[in-house]
């Protein structure tokens, strides 16, 4: 089993220094938690692919602690000083032209790497005192649900891996918005996430391409891991075409189980063992933040099929259907 490590200045250190070593540790951020490794070394890099079960041309993102460091990974343009100034550290990535110090094997043999400045206190400790960049994918198993706590990483991939690193439940509950920014004068959002498109274009002062353009429309897929079937509970997962209505919930077979965006109003309604709820009070952020933890539960449940309901497109709303669409689909 891995070990949990606690933010102490000492444990630190010696994580700093298992990165240093070529070796992988399980890392806590803002948005969900990630299996990290220096990103230079590719033989640490590699094990990523191979423990995660990731198909190799799924590139990684790559963290930085600093805008100080991009230049040692990736090619600088204008627009990246806006979205910068206005989003880092936070959860926003964008894609852009990669420079040499980064293995190949990190951006699946594209010319571009996909980079993030992360916010979470105890992640940039961490990449302070390794003094490296840091390939992250998400800490589950491919296409699986996406983990918010140290102990869904433990669940999941506590056998495979020796380093967890504790930083709570994660804040925002669902990945960065990833921003194509390859050429600045059509950026182009290719997996929305924590930050809403709407914020992004605001600061950009230019319309965005939406995701499904994005991936529809460029003749070869630039993100192969975006265009596939994602975030899957186990248990067979389908969505709603119209939201919940109490007399539905009511409705459910013993083994069919109902995942809402909000607790019901009907007390009755909301004590039935098979109805669950992402939102106390109907907050999206809260909806958000709450969805892995809440799919990774009901995964584990008596349940033969759990019924999902989409929220209103707005915000981080939009995120959290794709993940929701995502974990529908077939292939
Ligand atoms: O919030 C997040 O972004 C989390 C935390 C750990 O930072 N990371 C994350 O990584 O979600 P992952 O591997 O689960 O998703 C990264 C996705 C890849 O599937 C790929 O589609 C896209 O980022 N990506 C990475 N490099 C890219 C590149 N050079 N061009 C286009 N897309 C890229
Ligand atoms: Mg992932």
């Amino acid at each position: 089993m891995a070990k949990v490590y606690q933010e102490t200045a000492e444990n630190i250190q010696i994580l700093a220094k298992a990165l240093q070593k070529g070796e992988l540790v399980a890392i806590p951020s803002e948005t969900v938690y990630g299996l990290a490794a220096n990103a230079f070394d590719e033989a640490a890099c590699r094990k990523i692919f191979e423990i995660k079960g990731r198909p190799f041309n799924d590139p990684l993102i790559v963290h930085l602690d600093s805008l100080s460091t991009l230049d040692q990974v990736a090619e600088q343009n204008q627009t990246v000083e806006r979205l910068a100034k206005a989003f880092w550290p936070g959860p926003l990535t964008l894609v852009l032209p990669k420079k040499k110090s980064i293995p190949s094997l990190v951006t699946a043999g594209l010319a571009t790497v996909a980079v993030r400045i992360p916010e979470h206190p105890v992640l940039q400790k961490l990449l302070q005192a390794c003094q490296r960049p840091l390939a992250a994918p998400s800490a589950n198993p491919f296409g699986y649900i996406s983990p918010t706590t140290s102990a869904h990483v433990q669940e999941s991939l506590g056998n495979k891996i020796n380093y967890i690193l504790e930083g709570g439940p994660c804040r925002i509950g669902i990945e960065s918005t990833i921003v194509d920014l390859r050429d600045p004068s059509s950026p182009a959002i290719l997996r929305p996430g924590g930050i809403s498109d709407r914020a992004i274009s605001a600061i950009l002062d230019l319309p965005l391409d939406k995701p499904s353009v994005a991936s529809k429309e460029k003749s070869a897929p630039i993100a192969p891991g975006l265009l596939h079937k994602h975030y899957s509970p186990k248990t067979h997962f389908i969505l709603r075409s119209t939201p919940f209505t109490e007399t539905a919930l009511k409705n459910l077979q013993p083994k069919e189980a109902a995942l809402c965006f909000k607790k019901p109003d009907d007390p009755l309604t909301a004590s039935l063992e098979n109805v669950f709820w992402l939102s106390e009070s109907g907050s999206d952020e809260e909806a958000a933040r709450n969805l892995f933890s809440k799919l990774r539960q009901m995964d584990t449940g008596p349940w033969e099929s759990i019924e999902a309901e989409l929220i209103s497109e707005t915000g981080i709303g939009n995120a959290l259907n794709d993940r929701l669409r995502r974990a529908a689909a077939k292939s």
